[in-house]
């Protein structure tokens, strides 16, 4: 049995995903088991090293665009006033989910396959999520950690894995992220009894309508360690892709060591686990150059734009300072066209 052949799942409820028991009782022999057991996995060589670097300049090249003083040869330069706006080095605003780097990486063979393996399925669509720059030895910024996993609690079984392509060596001293390996398998028994979700004080935090995303306390951690779980950090070389389970507890580190850390966050559901009326607003979202979370089916909300004092930033823009070719893979994965 394939997992194609237990692949049930209807558009009308895309949480519930009847085939997750059966493919997480089998044997691939390869990063799937990793994947079923842990929660997360890491598929080496995804794209070539030599790529990987190519894809860390171009993202380098866009963080300078703004004109803002920043210079990648000078750490004085490294602080919040230089950069563009991030949500801790996660950068979402500017079209970033558009440009052209990222379209293209969407598009790579090495990294669709691991979905098409993963669904059973190439008639897949690609979340407009962005990407991570972090510079290293930042002290300008808090570095809190902010445990969480990105899948709502009244989502049963495993309903979107997660991912990002590494584009720079990433050691233990290169900040990356941490997960709570095991944690994925647990997320129905920790969810059977009612949680409250950690709030940051002084009302920060997501707005409450925010679905998917739950943020643990402190004794939420300590309940899957009783349990056997371990926060590890997963090392990764420039080109590898890490997956992982969107139940899984984790958020990301900083980078402490000289490495500047690039990753894109790329994510891909079937097109079948969309309603019609999500790939619509899909399509919408692409056609204005608009974000979504690392969702690519459900939980289309158009990313914000960055605002000061109030008003929309100046230095917010319209479309990406390169614009994706429009060719009949990209429009597909964007749900403009059909499969
Ligand atoms: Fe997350």
């Amino acid at each position: 049995m394939s997992a194609t052949q237990t692949l049930t799942t209807k558009a009308e409820d895309p949480g519930i995903v009847s085939h997750y028991k059966d493919a997480a009782s089998m044997k691939y022999g390869d990063w799937r088991d990793d994947f079923y057991k842990n929660g997360y996995a890491v598929i080496k060589n995804a794209i070539t090293p030599e790529k990987a670097k190519s894809y860390q300049d171009r993202a380098l090249d866009w963080v300078q665009s703004f004109d803002l003083g920043l210079d990648l040869k000078d750490s004085t330069t490294w602080t919040e006033a230089h950069l563009p706006k991030s949500f801790k080095n996660m950068y979402h605003y500017y079209c970033a989910g558009h440009e052209k780097f990222l379209w293209d990486a969407r598009t790579e063979p090495g990294i669709l396959k691991i979905y098409e393996d993963l669904w059973g399925t190439k008639e897949l669509v690609v979340s407009f999520d962005g990407f991570n720059i972090g510079l290293p030895k930042r002290t300008d910024i808090q570095k809190m950690p902010w445990p969480h996993c990105d899948q709502a609690p009244t989502r049963k079984g495993l309903a979107c894995a997660q991912g990002f392509l590494n584009l720079a060596p990433s050691g233990p001293k290169d900040g990356g992220l941490m997960l709570m390996e095991g944690s994925a398998p647990l997320f129905e028994e920790f969810f059977s009894e009612p949680r409250e979700m950690f709030r940051p004080p002084g009302g920060r935090g997501p707005p409450k309508d925010f679905v998917d995303l739950f943020l643990f306390k402190q004794e939420h951690l300590d309940w899957f360690r009783e349990r056997g779980c371990e926060l590890m950090q997963v090392d990764c070389g420039p080109g590898d892709f890490v997956i992982w389970d969107s139940r899984t507890m984790h958020y990301a580190s900083f980078p402490e060591g000289e490495e500047i850390r690039t990753v894109f966050y790329i994510c891909y559901t079937p097109r079948a686990f969309g309603t019609q009326e999500d790939m619509d607003l899909k399509a919408r979202l692409f056609e204005t150059y608009r974000g979504t979370t690392h969702w690519p089916h459900c939980n289309i909300r158009a990313s914000e734009r960055s605002m000061v004092d109030g008003k929309v930033d100046p230095m917010e823009r319209d479309e990406p300072l390169e614009k994706p070719e429009r060719t009949d893979l990209v429009l597909k994965l964007a749900a403009v066209k059909a499969w």
